[in-house]
């Protein structure tokens, strides 16, 4: 079982948050500026580290106001399943509250239920989605 440090707003390379998420949503590494669009647009992030390396990542995107959005939770394959992706959903829980936001919207695939609704507090909830591109 391993011990990552986690982090709020922390420091990370456009590559690592890449090649985190060409791995856990299994598509070709792409080069977005990362760094920029969670500077510019984010609550905030949460990154999680095992010695140097980024292991896991959630985006809190923001509104400006009181609602926040939680994005591209992700954790490396090789530490999945120790409960590292729901210390990453706390972190960025209590920084949302700390920042005066009143509601934190969440979206998931059906099998991530039980972790959304289960292991992380969000309460379901009806909502809707329109692909535009
Ligand atoms: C989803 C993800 C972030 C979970 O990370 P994780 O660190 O393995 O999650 P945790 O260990 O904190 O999970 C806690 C509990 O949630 C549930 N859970 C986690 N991942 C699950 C999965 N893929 N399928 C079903 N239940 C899952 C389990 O009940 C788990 O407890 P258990 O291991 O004792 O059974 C990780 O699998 C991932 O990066 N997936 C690919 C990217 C993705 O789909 N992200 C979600 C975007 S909405």
């Amino acid at each position: 079982m391993s011990n990552p440090t986690i982090e709020w707003r922390g420091v990370f390379e456009n590559s690592e948050v890449n090649a985190l998420h060409a791995e856990c949503f299994a598509h070709r590494v792409f080069e977005d500026d990362w760094w920029t669009q969670v500077n510019r647009y984010s609550l905030g992030w949460v990154c999680l580290r095992e010695t140097e390396t980024l292991i896991g990542f959630v985006n809190v995107a923001w509104d400006g106001g009181v609602h926040a959005f939680l994005l591209d939770t992700m954790v490396a394959k090789e530490f999945q399943r120790q409960g590292h992706a729901k210390s990453l959903v706390q972190e960025a829980v209590r920084h949302a509250k700390e920042t005066g936001c009143e509601w934190l919207h969440v979206d998931f695939e059906p099998h991530l239920r039980g972790f959304y609704l289960e292991h992380c507090g969000f309460q379901p909830t009806d909502a809707g989605l329109i692909r535009l591109r």
